[in-house]
């Protein structure tokens, strides 16, 4: 700033990769006019946004992340002296593979601040905040051309502030997660909530009536319940002693009252709603919204529209019959196609909208898109999975489409059909009444699996990846084998989901990629060197799911008396010393089979070693689960050994 032009004139900007903005003279790359990093400031990349990082200005040795400069969500926990307590991925036991990261922590009366240095300039990465309101880390992976997130907190979407914005709500797991606009209620700025911030969140359709007095019954504002939800943030009031029908009118009686919950006690909301989010785990809260009248409709209009599916056979009854009468002739259709085994029925678009009730209730959301459950006219249920962001056209699309349709095994999930029409595409997949492995997996709400279960889910996932690499006509490579992509069947039969869809996306290995942010763990070293992907990448990622199998516990989850311990490298270490017990599930009481688990462990251990070569293949697994293979006590992978915290070089080499 203190520069003449002349100076100016004369000089260079560079942003060199350890950050710093460097303005220096042309000729003469030693004399720095100046740099960013001798004007440091407290946030990583300051710009304006609704969410700021920043260290605790009451004093605590911890970064706080703030919604609207006023609202704390999330915090880092106070410097132990190596880490910070909410954010163990950064600590050293967690790191992504020769990449050594150095932390400290300055605090002195004169300053404070953390640093964060990446020593491996080979390495590229970055941390920002963006409009998801996360922090996060990636790091630029070669094979896919993408900056991969590899940590971000709050983990899921869900548990940032305002993320969805008013009226709207929160539905997915930690991983993955999207917001949709109340009903009654519209996005406020679709342009933005398209490009993914949906921070503006929804506004009305039709303004309320308010007030009820002097209005006839059917035009007063009227309530619908949202099930099983966590509630917005504020109640406003609560009213002790009330019943529910006088919740309901305290809340009419008054022109900014949205919403109301009653379980005993009333709570009224006066303000836009925010943070309403759905709870997969069953929360027994539900709350009235309210809306116009014309945005609910009538229950006389509702009677009559069943009085005439009811009598389907007339003609005169309107789309809805129209549309039963197609799904009827479909139906005939599947019946005959099932004849032909493997052939995909193709459904119109308007035709899954009805199905599924117009995307009503959504079973999940995975890296490709949302899925959402459908029934068919027999009642039988499905899985109706809308793409998102595919780039391919119709032609490709359809014959990617006819091979995954051709792929039938018994631990892989069935494709009936799918949906090209314009932009649109969907898949329509066998519904699985028991969800995904990691909800039985990492739920304290469901009863923990049996090993025989772990056991046969752990072999069956084996034999489905076997087919997808050596028995398909093309060989498929999965990309992204975790718990959330392991559905469970009739007796807990697992069934692999999601394959071929990496293919589908062509090159576009990036969204597969960011589905598996803050959960580092599956992702082969190979990913991050750049070398080519094979099928053993899905061999590596089946050996970190093993471990969560064996633990019943994220491998990035287990905190141990005072510190973080990584699973896989306690497992490897308790292997060689021949003390396999100690490793099960503090849950699992007396059904587990030593043999069995021994030998679960040393899969795990092969399949996570370091070059591809020592990677057993699916089918090798299979035997070895089996029991027809024996197997060698397999060598400490370094991969292991990077992640794993307070392993020093002497240990080692005791462990190999
Ligand atoms: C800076 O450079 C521009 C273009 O090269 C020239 O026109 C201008 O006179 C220079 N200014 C000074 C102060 O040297
Ligand atoms: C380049 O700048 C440095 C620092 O200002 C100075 O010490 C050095 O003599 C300069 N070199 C030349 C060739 O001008
Ligand atoms: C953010 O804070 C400012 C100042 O306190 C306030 O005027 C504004 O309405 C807030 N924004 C939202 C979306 O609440
Ligand atoms: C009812 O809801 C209020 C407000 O959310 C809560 O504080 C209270 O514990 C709930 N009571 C019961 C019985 O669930």
């Amino acid at each position: 700033s203190n520069s003449t032009n002349e100076a100016f004139n004369s000089t260079i900007a560079v942003l060199l990769d350890t950050g710093n903005l460097v303005v220096r003279h042309k000729s003469n790359s030693s004399h720095v006019v100046w740099q960013s990093f001798d004007d440091m400031t407290d946030t990583w990349l300051p710009a304006p946004g609704m969410f700021t990082v920043e260290m605790d200005p009451n004093g605590s040795k911890q970064y706080i992340i703030l919604w609207n400069s006023s609202m704390v969500y999330w915090d880092t926990g106070n410097w132990t002296g190596s880490s910070f307590p909410n954010m163990p991925e950064l600590s050293r036991a967690n790191t992504y593979p020769n990449t050594p990261y150095t932390y400290q922590f300055v605090d002195n009366d004169q300053e404070t601040y953390f640093t964060y240095n990446v020593t491996d300039d080979r390495i590229l990465s970055r941390h920002v905040i963006g409009v998801s309101g996360q922090t996060q880390s990636s790091v630029w992976v070669e094979a896919a051309q993408a900056w991969v997130v590899y940590f971000s907190q709050p983990k899921a979407n869900c548990d940032v502030y305002g993320f969805c914005g008013a009226y709207s709500k929160c539905s997915g797991s930690a991983l993955s997660s999207s917001c949709s606009c109340l009903k009654g209620f519209s996005e406020r700025d679709p342009n933005s909530w398209n490009l993914g911030d949906p921070t503006a969140g929804c506004r009305r359709n039709v303004q309320l009536q308010c007030g009820s007095k002097g209005l006839e019954k059917e035009k007063q504002d009227r309530f619908y319940t949202i099930n099983s939800v966590k509630l917005p943030d504020k109640a406003y009031t609560s009213i002790e002693g009330t019943s529910n029908q006088n919740c309901q009118s305290a809340c009419l009686n008054n022109c900014s009252c949205t919403a109301y919950s009653y379980n005993g006690t009333c709570s009224l909301w006066y303000a836009e709603l925010l943070n309403l989010q759905d709870t997969i785990d069953g929360s027994l809260d539900n709350i009235h919204i309210r809306v116009a009248a014309s945005e609910l409709p009538d229950s006389r209009t509702k009677k009559r529209w069943i009085a005439g599916v009811a009598v389907g056979g007339v003609a005169t009854l309107g789309c809805a019959v129209i549309a039963l009468y197609f799904l009827l002739r479909r139906r005939r259709r599947i019946n005959s196609m099932n004849l032909g085994k493997g052939s995909l029925i193709s459904f119109k678009y308007n035709d899954l909208q009805f199905l599924t009730k117009n995307f009503s209730e959504i079973l999940g959301v995975g890296a490709f898109g949302s899925v959402f459950k459908g029934v068919l006219p027999d009642a039988t249920i499905m899985a109706v999975k809308k793409l998102e962001g595919l780039r391919q056209g119709e032609k490709q699309f359809r014959a990617e489409v006819s091979t995954i349709g051709t792929i039938q095994h018994v631990n892989l999930i069935q494709l009936l059909g799918f949906c090209s029409e314009g932009t649109k595409r969907l898949l329509v997949y066998e519904y699985m009444p028991n969800g995904s492995l990691d909800h039985h997996l990492f739920r304290s709400s469901t009863a923990p699996l049996s090993w025989s279960t772990r056991y046969q889910i752990a072999t069956g996932v084996a034999r489905g990846l076997t087919y997808l690499h050596e028995e398909c006509r093309d060989c498929i490579i999965h990309c992204d084998i975790k718990p959330e992509n392991i559905l469970l069947g009739e007796s807990l039969v697992p069934k692999v989901a999601d394959f071929g869809l990496a293919k589908l996306l062509g090159r576009d290995f990036s969204r597969v990629l960011t589905s598996m942010r803050g959960t580092i763990g599956y992702l082969a070293p190979e990913w991050i060197s750049g070398e080519a992907i094979t099928t053993k990448a899905d061999v590596f990622s089946y050996g970190m799911m093993l471990f969560e199998i064996i633990s019943g516990k994220r491998n990035n989850m287990h905190t141990g008396t005072s510190t973080y311990t990584f699973f896989p490298m306690w497992v490897v270490r308790k292997l060689v010393e021949g003390d396999v017990q100690t490793l099960i599930d503090s849950e699992l009481v007396t059904d587990v089979d030593l043999r069995e688990l021994e030998r679960v462990c040393m899969v795990a251990c092969w399949c996570v070693q370091d070059s591809e070569s020592s990677r057993p293949t699916m089918g090798e697994i299979v035997q070895i689960l089996e029991g027809l293979v024996r197997v060698e006590m397999p060598p400490v992978p370094r991969y292991l050994q990077v992640l794993a915290e307070g392993v020093k070089p002497s240990e080692v080499s005791n462990l190999s």
